[in-house]
């Protein structure tokens, strides 16, 4: 790989401000990440409009510091700006995309919009240079879950996705329902650990249908369990749902594996960090003699490393951007033929 010139990325689309320089490789020369998980904890779920602001208030410092961190003084600093462009919020990606034009337009260096779903797609890539096509990725996030053949950089195929809820929002949506805060998927996690994953039979939707998933269900599963056994302690609710979640997740993307022929499996998205996911992933890739794929923590959830290294690409086999391109709240992922915007 080596997709070329050294990139800042930004990433406001949702509760992370963050920026990072990656240089051909595509290597992460730094990375900075500034979560608003303070900011928003005490409404349990994230406020947009104080999401928006605080984009406002975070993000110089931290583009600086991830200039600084990179020893990147020149003038220009760098040789071009990624920045995510959809889907996310608007507010909050409105902040990132003005900030990134505005940079571009000074700097007078090239300026690109990156979808957020590819920069996580790009994020397997950074913890995996060597990775082999065909792959297919199982994106679970807090707004989307989907299955993706990727069959080479840019060419992407939807296998299947959620015809309700994202798996991420089941986990933030079951956790403000047991009272664990937010975010709700680390929380789930972490008390699941001393839970009874059989003290609930939670039903697995779609089980032995297709690749699409179904999550809303589970979630009125759960509410109604709770309601007949209120003295049931929770961990075992969290234990017994997210075993739910994860049997449904590890099932599909299997059989979306052995379908299509694909060299490997590929977690990305801030649900790729839940410990049995990851556990089962591992397990199930060994026993079917293909390559298992997980992303290291940090790469799972939001950060502008990836959304970098997914501009770096989309510069190196295609134009840049308008600096009249606008944010696309409901971005859709460019799929099949990889031709670039
Ligand atoms: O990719 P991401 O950081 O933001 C979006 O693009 O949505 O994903 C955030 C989602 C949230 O729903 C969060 O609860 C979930 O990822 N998440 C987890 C874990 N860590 C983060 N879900 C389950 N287990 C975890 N350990
Ligand atoms: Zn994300």
């Amino acid at each position: 790989m080596t997709f070329g010139p050294l990139v800042l990325g930004i990433e406001t689309s949702c509760d992370e401000t963050a920026a990072a320089v990656v240089a051909p490789g595509p290597l992460v020369v730094s990375s900075v990440v500034a979560s608003q998980i303070d900011l928003h904890a005490r409404f349990g779920g994230v406020v947009p409009e104080l999401a928006g602001r605080a984009h406002i208030e975070l993000l110089t410092p931290v583009v600086a510091e991830a200039l600084d961190r990179a020893g990147a003084s020149g003038s220009p600093p760098v040789d071009a700006v990624a920045v995510t462009c959809g889907p996310g919020l608007i507010g909050s990606l409105l902040v990132g995309l003005s900030h990134a034009k505005a940079l571009a337009m000074a700097w007078e260096v090239p300026f690109v919009g990156v979808n957020h779903l590819e920069g996580h797609l790009f994020a397997a890539l950074l913890d995996h240079p060597d990775l082999e096509w065909p792959l297919v990725v199982l994106l679970v996030s807090g707004g989307h879950t989907m299955l993706v053949l990727v069959e080479g950089l840019g060419r992407y195929r939807l296998l299947g996705q959620t015809l309700d809820d994202a798996a991420g929002e089941a986990f933030d949506k079951v956790a403000r329902y047991l009272g664990l805060g937010y975010p709700g998927g680390p929380a789930v996690d972490r008390i699941a650990a001393e839970g009874d994953p059989d003290a609930f039979a939670f039903p697995r939707a779609l089980m032995e249908e297709g690749l699409d998933f179904s999550f809303s269900g589970l979630k009125t599963a759960v509410v109604r369990a709770v309601e007949k056994a209120p003295d049931a302690p929770s961990a075992d609710v969290a234990a017994a749902f997210q075993v739910a979640v994860v049997d449904v997740l590890v099932a599909k993307a299997r059989r979306a594996v052995g379908a299509t022929g694909a060299k490997g499996l590929c977690l990305a998205g801030g649900v790729a960090a839940n410990s049995l996911l990851r556990r089962r992933v591992e397990e199930a890739c060994h026993k079917d003699g293909v390559a298992a794929l997980v992303p290291s923590m940090a790469m799972c959830t939001d950060n502008a490393a990836m959304i970098a290294a997914a501009g770096q690409w989309r510069l190196a086999h295609g134009p840049a951007s308008p600096l009249s391109l606008g944010a696309d709240p409901s971005l859709f992922l460019g799929l099949t033929d990889g031709a670039p915007r």
